[in-house]
C-alpha cells in the first residue's frame, strides 16, 4: 500500500474519484526557474546535473516547493539510454544534446550494448534521494522515451528539421530500426523496472516524434514497441500494477488504438480537444493534458480562460490529469504558471462531487 498523502494523480489513474482535478507540468523541473539556473550552474553542465543523484533531485522538487502541484518527475533525459548504450550523450548550451557518431547501419546497431542498465544507475540513485526529500507528500513519475523516438536522435544526431535520414531509414532499412527497436525495448522495460524498484510511482513513456509517422510506420515502429514495453512491465512483479502513461506528440488520430495499448492514461498534445478525445477513449482511460505551452505567454485572465477551456470541455468526470499539451519553455514567467495551477486547482472542483 502506498503511504503517499496525496493521491490525487494516482487515484484518477486507477479510475477513483478526486476532489479536484490534479496537475503536474511536462518539464516543470528547467531553466523557466531560476532556482533550477542556479543548481545547473553549480552542477557545471545539463549533464553533470543529470548524473548528480543529489543535484538532480535537488531540481526535481524546485517545482513542488514552488507550485501546489500534484507529482514531482524525476529531473534526467529520454538521452541517457543511448548514452548507456554505447552513443556517449555530449550537450552543448546552444544547440542542446546530440551525439557524435549517429548510427548509419547495422553493423553499428549490432554493436550497442542493451545489457548496460547499470550504467544508468545515478538515475535509480536520483530516485531514492528524491523519494526521501519528497516525504511521501506527492507521488514520483519516471520516464523514458519510446524506442521510436530514442530512434530519431540515435540515428539523427541530434533534434533535425526534417528527420530526413531517419524516416528514410524507415522505407530503405527497416531491417536496421528493428533491430535497433528490439534493443531498446529491451533496455527501456529494465530501465523503467528500475526506476519502479528505486520508487517511481508512475511511469511515463515520451513519444515526442511519434507523429513524423503515417499510420502503419506509427504503428509498427512506434506504438507496437510500445506496448511490448507496456506486456514486460505488466510481467514484471514490481511493475504489474505501476500505472503508465503514454504521450505521442501528435497522436490525436491516433487515439483508438492508444487506448488498446493498455497503458493507464493517454497525454494529449494540445492540437486535439479533449472533449473528442475523451468520445474516442471511453471512460477506462484516463486522459492527459493538453494546454498549448504558449498560453503560458499570455495574460493572467487568457490563461485561466484557456484552462477554464480545457476543464469545461472535459466536463464531469475523474479520469483527467491537467497538463500542457508539451514541455514548458524557457521564456515563461513562473508566476504565470501558478496563475495557471491555482486556477486548475480551484476551478475544477466544480467537476468532481464532494
Ligand atoms: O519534465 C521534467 O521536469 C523532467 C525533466 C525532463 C528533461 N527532459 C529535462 C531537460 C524530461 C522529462 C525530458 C524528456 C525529454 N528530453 C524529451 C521528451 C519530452 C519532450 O519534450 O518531448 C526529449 C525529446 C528530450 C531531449 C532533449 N533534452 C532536447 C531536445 C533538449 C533540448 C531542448 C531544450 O529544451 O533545451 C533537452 C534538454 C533538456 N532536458 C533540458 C531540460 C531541463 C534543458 C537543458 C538545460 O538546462 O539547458
Amino acid at each position: 500500500m502506498s503511504s503517499i498523502k496525496n493521491t490525487r494523480i494516482l487515484d484518477v489513474l486507477n479510475g477513483i474519484p478526486v476532489d479536484k482535478t490534479p496537475v503536474w507540468i511536462m518539464r516543470q523541473a528547467g531553466r523557466y526557474l531560476p532556482e533550477y539556473k542556479k543548481t545547473r550552474a553549480e552542477a557545471g553542465s545539463f549533464l553533470d546535473l543529470c548524473k548528480s543523484p543529489e543535484l538532480a533531485s535537488e531540481v526535481t522538487i524546485q517545482p513542488i516547493r514552488r507550485f501546489d502541484l500534484d507529482a514531482a518527475i524525476i529531473f534526467s533525459d529520454i538521452l541517457t539510454i543511448p548514452d548507456a548504450m554505447g552513443l556517449e550523450l555530449k550537450f552543448e548550451d546552444n544547440r542542446g544534446p546530440y551525439f557524435d557518431n549517429p548510427l548509419n547501419n547495422n553493423d553499428e546497431v549490432s554493436v550497442l550494448n542493451d545489457k548496460n542498465i547499470d550504467a544508468l544507475e545515478y538515475v535509480a540513485e536520483a530516485i531514492i534521494h528524491t523519494k526521501e526529500k519528497l516525504n511521501n507528500e506527492v507521488p514520483l513519475i519516471g520516464f523514458s522515451g519510446s524506442p521510436w523516438t530514442l530512434s530519431t536522435y540515435m540515428v539523427e544526431g541530434s533534434a533535425t528539421k526534417e528527420f530526413r535520414k531517419v524516416r528514410s531509414i524507415v522505407f530503405n532499412n527497416p531491417d536496421m530500426l528493428n533491430m535497433l527497436t528490439k534493443k531498446l525495448v529491451e533496455s527501456i522495460s529494465k530501465y523503467l523496472i528500475m526506476q519502479a524498484k528505486a520508487g517511481a510511482d508512475v511511469l511515463m513513456i515520451f513519444d515526442s516524434w511519434g507523429g513524423l509517422l503515417n499510420t502503419d510506420n506509427y504503428i509498427n515502429f512506434s506504438l507496437n514497441p510500445m506496448k511490448q514495453i507496456i506486456n514486460n512491465l505488466r510481467n514484471d512483479k514490481i511493475t504489474k500494477n505501476k500505472p503508465i502513461i503514454l504521450f505521442t506528440k501528435g497522436g490525436g488520430i491516433w487515439l483508438n488504438q492508444i487506448s488498446k495499448s493498455g497503458c493507464n492514461a493517454i497525454g494529449l498534445d494540445w492540437t486535439i480537444n479533449i472533449s473528442a478525445a475523451r468520445k474516442i477513449v471511453g471512460e477506462n482511460i484516463s486522459l492527459q493534458g493538453n494546454l498549448d505551452p504558449c498560453a503560458l505567454h499570455g495574460s493572467d485572465e487568457s490563461i485561466k480562460q484557456a484552462a477554464s477551456k480545457i476543464l469545461d470541455d472535459y466536463g464531469f468526470g475523474h479520469r483527467h490529469i491537467f497538463n500542457l499539451g508539451h514541455g514548458i519553455d524557457q521564456y515563461v514567467n513562473p508566476d504565470n504558471l501558478k496563475i495557471l495551477i491555482n486556477h486548475v486547482k480551484e476551478y475544477s472542483k466544480k467537476f468532481h462531487k464532494n
